[in-house]
């Protein structure tokens, strides 16, 4: 497993929708090699469908990121960013390959949103279990930490978006791997005291289960810069 505080690492981001871009030109501009993942790279560089940038505008932004497919992407990394969309992530991984994943941190960051039914969203699984532990259970020589998905993108990648301090939860069964992520939080620019473990990887229903009220949340406030707080 790659040190805790090694300072520049070759990182894949699994993921081309918002939340993989914005992690990816984060850890860019934090000097990491970045490799970005998606099904098909043809497709991605196809796509025009942003409302801004298509894809390919947005990476010639980006002059060093590489965009390769899910495999190719992990097999270059020693840690991993899962991006992709929930119901579509054991796919993802899947196509990433066990030989690619397997000694490596996985940090995912991915919701198990259900919008089959319309909005909002219902959470499949939920209460006994979660897609974190799904993961865990599918690529057991992996290990995952559930990091980052209580809040919107912008604040994931830069906290001072937001003033106060306001918090982030982990949760895995690695000790050392979540070693790791706190550093690549802090280099986010997370304060370690708002870094909370809650434990065990079971300990990612909880932070899943804050989505209903995150989306809840985010229509009564009219925004998506807000996140939650612990105080004592
Ligand atoms: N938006 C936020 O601020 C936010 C905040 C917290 C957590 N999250 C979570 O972060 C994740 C990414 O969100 P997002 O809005 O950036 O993008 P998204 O639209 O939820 O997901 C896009 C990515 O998922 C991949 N994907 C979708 N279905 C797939 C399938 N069946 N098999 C393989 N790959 C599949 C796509 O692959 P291709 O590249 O091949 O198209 C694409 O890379 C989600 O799980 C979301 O719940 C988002």
């Amino acid at each position: 497993m790659v040190s805790p505080q090694k300072t520049f690492m070759n990182i894949a981001v699994l993921g081309t929708g918002a939340v993989g871009k914005l992690i990816a030109a984060r850890l860019m501009s934090l000097g990491h090699d970045v490799t970005i993942g998606t099904r098909s790279p043809a497709a991605t560089l196809a796509r025009t469908d942003s409302r801004s940038l298509s894809f390919l505008q947005w990476l010639h932004v980006q002059p060093h990121l590489k965009l390769e497919s899910y495999a190719h992407a992990a097999a270059g990394a020693e840690i991993i960013f899962n991006c992709t969309a929930g119901q579509g992530s054991l796919e993802a991984l899947e196509l990433a390959g066990t030989d690619n994943l397997n000694g490596k941190i996985l940090i995912d960051l991915a919701n198990p949103l259900d919008f089959s039914n319309g909005m909002p969203p219902i959470l499949n699984p939920v209460n006994e279990d979660s897609l974190g532990e799904q993961i865990q259970r599918a690529f057991p020589e992996v290990h995952v930490v559930k990091a980052l998905n209580t809040m919107n993108a912008e604040i994931m990648v830069d906290p001072a978006k937001i003033s106060g301090d306001h918090a982030v939860f982990i949760a895995g069964n690695n000790e050392e791997a979540k070693e790791s992520v706190r550093y690549l939080l802090m280099g986010f620019g997370w304060k370690s005291d708002y870094i909370f473990d809650l434990g065990d990887i079971t300990a990612a229903r909880s932070t899943e289960m804050l989505l209903p009220l995150w989306l809840r949340l985010s229509g009564r406030l009219g925004t998506m810069r807000f996140n939650f707080s612990v105080v004592r």
